[in-house]
């Protein structure tokens, strides 16, 4: 046996070969004197099967599931009828532990608990180990693809990566959701938004992208609000209102083919959210005022509940039921310069309205937020004045409308709520490794 080969058993791993396999034992089965062992690792899962002297030996350890180990044995066919991964299993004939490999159990005892929980403060507190999941673990399989997915994506375009800070000084999206901490003696925030360093990169590299950390103080528990998320943003220089539109269509259609491309993935997809298919282009595009009408002839009320007016926000409850009546993406655009960021640019036809879009997905509801930028400078000061921001600490980015302005654009996407969405999860917590939320610091 060559030591270097078959570590992770691939597809086409041939019957009779006789391979070394690594991994957990994700479920233990004693069926008469013969043991079924479901072994996995971040690959998939071979079904393994200890019989005789072997079994006996395996019997007085009592395995427990999660325990690591090492099996050595030849692949065989599937007796008729029966089912494995792989289509194969594996007759060992050889196993060993390694030291400190076996998992203290009690897992019965951990499942109890988590049927009870329902806000899955257990699951939570136990993440490090309910991430062994098969729902968990799948997720995060998926984030890893369509993160990949997006860094190709934007490559295909020829967008650069960048990388920009995570401790600011300036606010992007309003103070209220601003994370503060003592930076050397200078008040300082978690980034909430790399948009406006994006728009300083793209006289030097283009049209630019990053993916980051964004935070945000959410004062409230919903399933689509984090205090750290994963933003994917991009910044367009040169474009109209209509091509950014344009651009994150094929973005987002782009990134669930490459994403699907992967037939391990698209299997992962396919049980996680079953019958899912790719969005068709275009996507339904209705202004913030045409939303307001839907909403007032649907009778859904604001949060006040009145019916709502121009000028009112949309909110999450609202916006998710309109979605999912709808069910199909929707570019929301055209938003009143009131509801919105100082940054964005006016529409010239509706000067009460900005060139923005939300892009709602069912079941979720805004996945992504974007606009054009104010490109005109005592536009921006203005706008700094009309939010009671003091420009002094915004120099760098003010200037960019002293040294060759432009008309551009972009938007972020919040990779939790992508997620959520393709994969068809109650919230948004589901799709972070650890997730962080008001309330939740740990694991
Ligand atoms: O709509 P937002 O606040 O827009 C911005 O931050 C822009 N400066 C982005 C840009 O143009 N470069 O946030 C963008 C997206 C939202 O649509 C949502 O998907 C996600 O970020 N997001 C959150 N995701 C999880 N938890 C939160 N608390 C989020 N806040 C925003
Ligand atoms: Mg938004």
């Amino acid at each position: 046996l060559d030591q270097t080969e078959g570590i992770t058993l691939k597809k086409d791993g041939v019957v009779g070969t006789r391979v070394m396999v690594y991994g957990r034992a994700h479920t233990v089965r004693k069926q008469k004197d013969v043991f079924f062992i479901e072994l996995k690792d971040g690959y998939g899962k071979m079904q393994c099967v200890l019989s005789g002297q072997l079994a006996k030996t395996f019997d007085a350890i009592t395995l427990t599931r999660e325990s690591s180990m090492m099996l050595k044995g030849t692949l065989c066919e599937l007796p008729a009828g029966a089912r494995a991964p792989l289509g194969r299993e594996l007759q060992v004939d050889y196993f060993k532990l390694p030291k400190n490999g076996k998992a203290a159990g009690g897992d019965d005892a951990i499942t109890t608990r988590v049927a009870h929980d329902t806000e899955q403060h257990i699951l939570l507190d136990l993440r490090h180990l309910t991430l062994r999941g098969d729902n968990a673990s799948q997720v995060m399989i998926v984030r890893d693809q369509v993160e990949w997915a997006f860094n190709t994506a934007f490559r295909e375009l020829r967008f650069r990566k960048v990388s920009p800070p995570a401790l600011v000084q300036t606010q992007v999206e309003g103070g209220a959701t601003l994370f503060k901490f003592d930076y050397y003696g200078q008040e300082s925030f978690l980034t909430q938004s790399s948009q406006l360093y994006l728009e300083t990169c793209i006289p030097s590299m283009g049209d630019v992208y990053c993916i980051e950390k964004s935070f945000r103080a959410e004062k409230s528990l919903t399933r689509r609000h984090l205090s750290e998320y994963t933003h994917v943003e991009a910044e367009l220089d040169f474009i109209t209102f209509d091509d950014l539109l344009t651009h994150l269509e094929a973005i987002i259609c782009r990134v669930i083919d490459l994403t699907l491309s992967d037939p391990t993935i698209a299997a992962h997809i396919e049980r996680l959210n079953p019958g899912f298919t790719p969005p068709a282009r275009p996507f339904l595009r209705m202004k913030y005022s045409d939303a307001i009408q839907w909403l007032i002839d649907h009778k859904i009320e604001n949060e006040e509940g009145k019916p709502h007016e121009f000028g009112d926000d949309i909110a999450e409850a609202a916006e998710r039921r309109m979605t999912d009546i709808i069910n199909k993406p929707i570019f929301l655009t055209h938003f009143p310069v009131a509801i919105k960021a100082f940054y964005m640019q006016k529409d010239v036809e509706d000067l009460r309205v900005t060139e923005s879009v939300d892009c709602l997905m069912p079941g979720v509801g805004e996945i992504v937020g974007g606009s054009m930028r104010i490109d005109d400078w005592e536009e921006l000061m203005a706008a700094y004045k009309r939010e009671g921001i003091d420009p002094a600490g915004y120099g760098w980015y003010t200037d960019q409308r002293k040294y060759g302005s432009s008309p551009h654009g972009g938007y972020g996407l919040g990779l939790e709520r992508f997620l959520a969405w393709l994969c068809k999860l109650h919230t948004v917590r589901e799709a972070c490794l650890y997730p962080r939320y008001m309330g939740r610091c740990t694991p």
